[in-house]
């Protein structure tokens, strides 16, 4: 069970955490903008605990291997103990990946030996309410160039750090994307079919915690951020069953073509996906049905509040329209790269099937 520490004052819960923990040496894996956060001062003060902490820094925005293969030696030269990450998406996989390799053969591929589960304690703080990536057990790396999702148990961190100041200081685009990326993953578990009671109660929470505090969020009000931040990890542990759907499997491409972040990007699709799914039932790819499915898309409505699914679909339209973010304009060639882009594997959580022709309509609806 993962212990979550959202307390306004937390320094004197984390001095017993860490004091529990018995760690010497933590490898802390930051960018230089951590450094202004409140966490990152509670991390220089541990001298004062006797744990020394060994800053890493060595990665970028989209991590290489590389750089996780520096990070791991720098946490076994150092003799570290325990592995800490304070950022977004990007320091989140690093730190995930470091813990998860950290135990195995140096000498070959991390990427392909055989995973297995260790006891290095991995403590993460999240920096954006979106991603939910403290709450599961993927991280995503760069091979070569090549996206490498790594998949393992172990990787999903023992204890987080909600601190709700850390989105004080959050532009104003990342604030509004990583917050749709948040509410995506809510959605798209929802109906995904791997879902469970357990995943649809979460979806259903977050759903609901993203829609009521949106605009205190979007005005930087401190107990809408604190709400926000525990909305994407109660988002996050629901993908963290189900996985993602078709709106994630469609998207990476549009961040990569138009440069805009993952979060828009995932919302221009699900925008989309969403009113076309609930019209299109007879297509269902869920083993459990047409009417399961239909009952799932009635309980979508209600946690968005809404007395339809097509009502829902619309409400998630309005708010998208109501960020004012573009719309990438594309031309006929962006379309033909697109609809090859999609990763079948991701498609197969989708509960209505969609065939390439299909995906290629959707990008005309999704792009200018
Ligand atoms: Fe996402």
């Amino acid at each position: 069970m993962q212990k979550i520490f959202t307390a306004e004052d937390y320094n004197s819960a984390l001095d017993g955490y860490f004091k529990d923990l018995g760690a010497k040496k933590i490898l802390l894996v930051c960018d230089a903008f951590a450094e202004n956060l409140r966490p990152y001062g509670y991390f220089s003060d541990l001298g004062r605990l006797g744990i020394e902490v060994i800053r890493f820094s060595d990665f970028g925005p989209n991590p290489e291997y590389d750089s996780v293969v520096s990070g791991v030696k720098s946490f076994n030269e150092n003799g570290c103990d325990a592995v800490a990450a304070i950022g977004g998406g990007s320091a989140l996989d690093v730190a995930k990946c470091i813990k998860l390799f950290a135990k195995m053969d140096s000498g070959s591929n991390f990427l392909e030996q055989q995973a297995a589960f260790n006891n290095i304690p991995l403590f993460v703080v999240p920096t954006t309410a979106g991603t939910g990536s403290e709450a599961t057990r993927f991280a995503v790396i760069y091979f070569n160039g090549a996206k490498q999702s790594v998949t393992h148990d172990s990787i999903i961190p023992q204890a987080v750090l909600l601190d709700a100041e850390v989105l004080k200081s959050l532009p104003e685009y990342q604030r509004k994307s990583t917050m749709l990326d948040a509410l995506c993953h809510a959605a798209e578990s929802f109906w995904s079919v791997n879902s469970t009671e357990e995943s649809k109660a979460h979806s259903t929470k977050a759903i609901r915690l993203i829609l009521d505090n949106m605009d205190g969020y979007l005005s930087n009000i401190p107990e809408a951020n604190a709400n926000m931040l525990l909305a994407a990890n109660i988002a996050g542990k629901a993908i963290n069953i189900t996985q993602t759907t078709a709106g994630h499997a469609m998207c990476y491409k549009l961040t990569s073509l138009y440069g805009i972040a993952h979060g828009h990007a995932a919302a221009l699709c699900v925008k989309e996906l969403f009113p076309y799914m609930i019209s299109n039932v007879d297509k269902c790819i869920d083993k459990r049905g047409r009417s399961y499915l239909e009952d799932t898309f009635a309980d979508i409505a209600l946690a968005f509040d809404c007395s339809s699914a097509q009502e829902a679909a619309a409400r998630f339209g309005k708010l998208f329209k109501g960020l004012e973010l573009p719309v990438p304009k594309a031309d006929e060639k962006d379309f033909e790269i697109l609809k090859k882009s999609v990763n079948p594997v991701r498609l197969k959580n989708n509960p209505i099937e969609l065939d390439e022709d299909t995906i290629d309509m959707l990008y005309h609806k999704i792009l200018d």
